[in-house]
Parts: C-alpha cells; structure tokens; sequence
C-alpha cells in the first residue's frame, strides 16, 4: 500500500535511500522486476516531462505501462477518480501515478489497496520534483548542509515550494524565499526575504519558479515584462551570481517572465540536467513502492 504522497511522509533516512538508488540509476545501473506488473499512468491535468518520465522509467524497469487517457476514458461519463481508480485495481494494475488539479486527492483514495504515486495534486505536492531537485543539487554540491538556496517567484501556487523548503531545511540548507508579496503566503514569516538583487549575491542555488497562470483566478497585477525586471532572473542579475552558483527550474519555463530566455541553456542552468534526473528519481520511487506489492 505504500505509496508517495507527499515528500514530507518520508524519513531523511528513507529520502536519502531514495536518493542513493537514483544516483546509482543515473549512473546508468539497471534493475528488472522478476513478475510481471502493470503500472497506469493516470494524468487528469497535463504534463509533458512528469508523464514521459515516469513512462521512461517504468520501461527501464520492465513494467507493463497500461495506457489512460482521461479525454477518451469513462471519466467523461462522469466515473469518479476513486471509481476510475478501483477499476484498474481490480484489472490488475500494481501501481497507479496519478496527477490531478485537486489538492490533496489521495485522500479519496484510502481505499485503495495499491501504491498510488503523486505525481502533482492542485497546488498541494510534487514529490518526485522535490526529489529531482534534490539529487540535482546533491551532485553538483555533494551535500545540501549550510547552502544558500533561494525559492523565487510564484510560491503561492507552486506543489513544489513549500515541501522543498521543508526538506531542504531538514538536510541543512538555509532557505530564503524571493518574489511578490503577494505569492508569499506566509513564507516570508517563516524563511527570510531576499529581493533578486540581494538573492543573486547569495545564492548557492538559485530555483526559480513558473508563474503558475492556471491557478490564478484574480486579474493578474503585473505586466510580463515589468515583473521580469522586478522578480525575474535577469540577464545583469545572473552576471553577478556567485562563482558555481546554480539555476533550478521545474519547467515549463515562462521564457522572458521568471527567466531570461538566454539563461535557459546558460552555463549555471541545471534546468535540462533536472529532467534527465527525473527519471532516474521515478525509476528509484517506482522500485521502492514495487516492494510493497
Ligand atoms: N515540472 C513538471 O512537473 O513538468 P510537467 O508539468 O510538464 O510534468
């Protein structure tokens, strides 16, 4: 039944284990499970580099991959994510990936019996991003203890912020948190508040955030290219980072908003580097949760 839901479920001990055996797959280790078994992969909001990854990942370890759709499956005949869920249970799925725009959705599903692995709720987790971030930033520093890491941008809206400042306080790291007040949400009363131009001079680890246009349901109070000179990573501000300072960004990138677009691909970017390390991240998640089946 053992699942991720959320990154903070997990001990240091077993996120470090997590970590180890992604480390060991990144550098190109292989493991097969023995049976056969079937995975689904059910995404009710979109994802281009979550989806893929856990697919890829779950072909590197032999798995089944049943394919769902939730524009062509029963969903659109009103079936409930806990129905749909039970469904392919009952057909014999082992494990089931799930994204879904509902915070915390996984609690309709105490039901159900197999791993279920988040892979995005609302604006609620992202284990597995928290999890990529992480290793990327191990390998480039070997440990998180005493780096500056600052979280900039849309924190409000983000799965990711808040289990990434926890975590990250927990390994060490010192956390600050960079962007609009109006997207701080009670962050900067717990993690102090840089502006950029104070953030580049510190950071260790710069990890930028999408402005999360989807979830935004006031008018917005910014125009693109005045909140890319105010919050953005700019070109002059990247200049003056520190040396072997580090870009982190989830993607999808808003080129031009929260990042230049000529920082994208830049020498301190470890924005592509990031996503070769998610599937390495979900091949070592997809393992752990296969030993509970
Ligand atoms: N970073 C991330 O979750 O990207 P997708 O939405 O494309 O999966």
């Amino acid at each position: 039944k053992k699942g991720l839901h959320k990154l903070t479920d997990l001990t240091l001990i077993e996120i470090k284990e997590i970590l180890a055996e992604a480390e060991s797959f990144s550098r190109g280790a292989t493991w097969n499970s023995e049976k056969q078994r079937f995975v689904a992969n059910l995404f009710f909001e979109s994802s281009t580099r979550t989806k893929l990854s856990f697919e890829v990942a779950e072909k590197k370890l032999g798995l089944d991959v049943l394919n769902f759709s939730a524009e062509t499956s029963s969903v659109q005949k009103g079936e409930s994510l806990y129905d749909t869920a039970k469904t392919l249970e009952s057909i014999g799925a082992d494990v089931l990936v799930i994204r879904h725009p509902k915070d915390a959705y996984f609690e309709e599903l105490k039901g159900i019996q197999i791993p279920i692995i988040n892979a995005g709720d609302g604006c609620g987790h992202h284990p597995t991003q928290s999890l990529l971030d992480l290793l990327t930033i191990q390998q480039e520093y070997g440990s998180l203890n005493h780096l500056n890491i600052v979280i900039c941008g849309d924190l409000r809206h983000s799965r990711v912020a808040r289990s990434n400042a926890e975590i990250l306080t927990k390994f060490g790291a010192n956390v600050y948190v960079s962007g609009p007040q109006a997207w701080m949400n009670g962050y900067a009363e717990q993690y102090q508040y840089v502006t950029m131009d104070e953030a580049v001079e510190i950071a260790d680890v710069m990890m930028m955030l999408r402005i999360q246009h989807e979830r935004h349901h006031e008018e917005s109070f910014y125009k693109e290219n005045d909140y890319h000179l105010q919050y953005g990573l700019t070109v002059s501000r990247e200049k003056r980072m520190k040396a072997n300072s580090i870009i982190l960004h989830p993607a999808p990138v808003n080129r031009g908003v929260e990042i230049a677009t000529e920082l994208v691909e830049c020498e301190r970017s470890r924005i592509f580097k990031q996503m070769k390390n998610g599937v390495a991240v979900r091949m070592a998640v997809l393992k752990k949760a296969l030993s509970y089946v």
